[in-house]
């Protein structure tokens, strides 16, 4: 899992934790301002703008054409997926006609709002969805493809559509559980992570 770790690339992320696999044509922009925990995978063709601070948690995956921009701060807790092609955005232009638009334009003609984004432990966005600013998606949220959020999202709750609708409840016991049992095997009693090298094999236990 971790083939990629020791290339050069890696070396310009200041904050990056142990078997962390980015692929190489993932195009990451102000890695400096960018904390990556442990087991984390972001795939190739991945975009991330770093923005004001991008906190990415432990055991995350960031799929294909996904693309992280705005200039604002992300969090993506522990357990988190974005699936491929989905589009977060930390910040905004003003889309409601008090400023003029987009990049090339400076300030104060332009007046982008820098916000962010948080995704709670275990929630997983499907592929091609939409996640405007200033949201928060619950603990255990699911969100179905090609969905756009716009509002925060309840904790263990299943939703999907643009915008999006809650369709039903997410069941958080099996996953809080299996948490618990992975955890035991990949931290030691001090909390510390164990790399994948160092670990006793699952069948061996
Ligand atoms: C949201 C999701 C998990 C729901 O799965 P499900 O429980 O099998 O859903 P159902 O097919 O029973 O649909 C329930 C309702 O939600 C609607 N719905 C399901 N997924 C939807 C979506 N992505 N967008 C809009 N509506 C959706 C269905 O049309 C249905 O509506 P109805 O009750 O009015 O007929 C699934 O449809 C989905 O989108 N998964 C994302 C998969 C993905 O992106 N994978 C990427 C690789 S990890």
């Amino acid at each position: 899992m971790n083939f990629m770790k020791n290339q050069a690339h890696l070396q310009k992320f200041p904050n990056l934790g142990q078997d962390v696999t980015i692929w190489p044509m993932a195009k990451i922009v102000f890695p400096e301002v960018i904390f990556i925990g442990d087991s984390v995978i972001i795939d190739d063709f991945v975009f991330i703008m770093g923005g004001k601070m991008t906190r990415i948690g432990s055991f995350v995956h960031i799929a294909s054409f996904t693309s992280i921009t705005g200039g604002g701060k992300l969090i993506m807790e522990d357990f988190t997926t974005l699936s491929s092609g989905v589009r977060l955005f930390t910040g905004n232009d003003d889309y409601l006609g008090g400023s003029l638009t987009n990049s090339t334009v400076p300030y104060p003609y332009r007046k982008p709002m820098r916000s962010f984004v948080r995704i709670k432990k275990h929630a997983i966005v499907g592929a091609n969805s939409v996640i405007l600013p200033e949201v928060t998606i619950g603990e255990g949220v699911a969100i179905g493809a090609n969905s756009l959020i716009k509002r925060d999202c309840e904790p263990w709750t299943i939703y999907a559509g643009s915008p999006a609708k809650p369709i039903r409840p997410r069941p958080k016991e099996k996953i809080l559980e299996l948490e618990t049992q992975l955890c035991q095997e990949v931290y030691d009693t001090n909390g510390n992570y164990i790399p994948i090298n160092q670990r006793k094999k699952l069948d061996e236990t």
